[in-house]
């Protein structure tokens, strides 16, 4: 038995948070790596929903929490978070010393460079999580252990001040942020160290998605982490082999929040359509989605990057409501066609989907287990993609789950 990672293979929204809680029974801990409140995961028991944008998904199977040291902590949303949670949650988490902190500022600056870039705005969530990454570049903004340890904020507020953004609030801040955060940092690198080597297993959630990475993803539309399975050991502080092997989540079609090339989108009603099925609203901002087919092209490259063998497929009941669903199998760029995602890298706003009809779905229900539309697209995606389908869900709730 060993760690596993739950990565989305897509643009985020995967429902990587649905498929944590399920898994996270046969855990001791579950660990964030990467992102900050960006993120909305969401997780749903009976009627109630349950959306966390900094603790781990984890959460309501009563795990051990790990926030690691390549996570942005906005500790106002912590705060806010672990207020709605019972105490047993802040007596579990454990938020690493090294992690960046977003100030205040932070997410202004996040509105201002957004403004600055006008008609190429990214459509970021503003949670200032790229300016806390870019002050943690210059070296200027303090990591949580050196908030506990005494800061000296006066650099970091004279060049928020060259930027004309409002630094009033920097102090109380601060000293909010000190009560919070002195009784729940530690060393997360050392304590997923220890849970494994006594016997115990780890699972690591990323958020975001693979086309979101900084650095492989659609630059410059992507988010300021990485959010593949080779960031975990980096983003946590601990050897690779105790990063475990990688499952992928993802939807039956796609979606993407924000701006940013999106080969396989659709639009008009028959988008309207799948939106509203699908309930595809940013669990974060509450912005529309916007909703395209499953893209193969993408989904080849995000399971190479992320050396994924096992994949979460994810929604299947929104498809028993669709007509004439369509699979983009390849990129039609230039007058030629290719699956070759980097190739079209540049180029990605001009691709047109080549679009095939190689399942269908509609009408089917889930109540007697898999129906014969969802055994076809499992077998579907397992030839196209090289992978093993281990879990189907087919609905929000945590017992529309079937495992393979
Ligand atoms: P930022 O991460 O707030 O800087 O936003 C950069 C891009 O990533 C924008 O297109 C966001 O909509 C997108 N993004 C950030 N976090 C998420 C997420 O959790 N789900 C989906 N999209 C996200
Ligand atoms: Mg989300």
């Amino acid at each position: 038995m060993a760690n596993l990672s739950v990565v989305g293979l897509q643009w985020g929204d995967e429902g990587k948070g649905k498929i944590v809680d399920y898994l996270a029974g046969a855990y001791d801990a579950v660990a964030r790596f990467n992102g900050g409140s960006n993120a909305g995961h969401t997780v749903v028991i009976g009627n109630e929903k349950h959306t966390f944008h900094l603790v781990p998904s984890g959460v309501l199977k009563g795990k051990e929490l790990l926030i690691g040291a390549g996570v942005a902590v906005d500790p106002q949303v912590l705060a806010e978070e672990l207020s709605l949670l019972p105490d047993e949650a802040r007596k579990k988490l454990l938020v690493d010393g090294r992690c960046s902190l977003v100030t205040p500022v932070d997410r202004e600056f996040d509105v201002r460079v957004e403004e600055a870039r006008g008609s190429s705005a990214i459509g970021t969530t503003r949670r200032g999580i790229g300016p806390a990454y870019a002050m943690r570049a210059l070296r200027l903004s303090p990591r949580v252990s050196d908030l506990l340890a005494g800061f000296d904020f006066d650099p970091l507020a004279r060049f928020y001040r060259e930027l004309s953004l409002d630094v009033a609030g920097l102090g109380a801040w601060a000293d909010e942020s000190r009560k919070l955060l002195e009784g729940l940092t530690g060393d997360v690198a050392q304590r997923v160290t220890e849970v494994t080597e006594s016997g115990g297993r780890v699972l690591f959630e990323a958020s975001q998605g693979t086309l979101l990475d900084l650095l492989h993803g659609s630059y410059p539309f992507v988010t300021s982490t990485h959010t593949t399975s080779s960031y975990i050991p980096a983003a946590l502080g601990i050897p690779p082999d105790l990063a475990g092997s990688p499952l992928g989540v993802m939807k039956c079609y796609s979606t993407r929040v924000g701006a940013g090339p999106f080969p396989s989108e659709i639009d008009g009603p028959r988008a309207e359509g799948l939106r509203s099925l699908g309930k595809e609203y940013g669990a974060t901002t509450g912005r529309p989605r916007r909703v395209g087919w499953l893209d193969l092209v993408s989904l080849r490259y995000a399971v190479a990057l992320n050396g994924v063998k096992e994949v979460a497929v994810t929604k299947l009941d929104v498809l028993a409501g669709v007509k004439d669903v369509k699979v983009c199998t390849a990129y039609r760029l230039q007058g030629s066609e290719t699956t070759d995602f980097q190739r079209a890298a540049g180029r990605l706003g001009e691709v047109e989907p080549v679009l095939d009809s190689p399942f269908s779905l509609e009408g089917s229900s889930f109540e007697g287990g898999l129906p014969p539309g969802a055994k076809k697209f499992v077998e579907f995606v397992e030839e196209r993609l090289g992978v093993r389908v281990r879990i189907v869900s087919h609905g929000e709730e945590r017992s529309k789950t079937i495992e393979l």
